[in-house]
């Protein structure tokens, strides 16, 4: 099995899971928060492994590719850090962002997704 399209397809479930779980913590669930933060650190583990794979396999792995998943790796980086925050204070301002950020993180894997598909589909010589 490729690993790339496996963490890709990983990473996307995580994140829309890591969507309904936030949601539902901010609902009143508050003992999601928990599973919420650990799916969300596991998915930064993730992402960070799939970027550097791509940066090794330059060359290989077109660029947009590359850029791609550098891009989601910098939003999950930003998304956890804003969580972080989060656990400290409840200011709206935070809550947004992070909501906002979370959006901006499931564009940015469909995105990737996207393109390492149609990678995988392309004919090899
Ligand atoms: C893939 C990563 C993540 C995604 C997609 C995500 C998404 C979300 C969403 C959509 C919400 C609800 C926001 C709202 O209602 O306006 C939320 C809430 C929250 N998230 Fe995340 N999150 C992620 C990672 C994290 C991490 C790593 C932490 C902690 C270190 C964290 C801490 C929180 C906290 C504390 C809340 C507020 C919950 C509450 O008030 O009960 N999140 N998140």
């Amino acid at each position: 099995m490729k690993v790339m399209p496996l963490l890709g397809a990983l990473v996307l479930l995580g994140v829309i899971a890591n969507m309904a779980l936030g949601f539902a913590s901010e609902a009143g669930y508050a003992s999601l928060v928990m599973v919420h933060m650990g799916i969300g650190y596991l998915g930064l583990l993730l992402v960070l492994v799939a970027a550097v794979m791509g940066w090794q396999r330059r060359g290989k792995v077109p660029t947009r590719n590359i850029l791609a998943m550098t891009v989601v790796l910098v939003l999950a980086i930003v998304q956890v850090y804003l969580g972080s925050q989060l656990l400290e204070s409840s200011s709206q301002t935070l809550l947004l962002a992070h909501e906002a950020n979370a959006f901006l993180l499931l564009a940015g894997v469909l995105v990737t997704a996207a393109l390492t598909a149609r990678r995988q589909a392309a004919p090899k010589p």
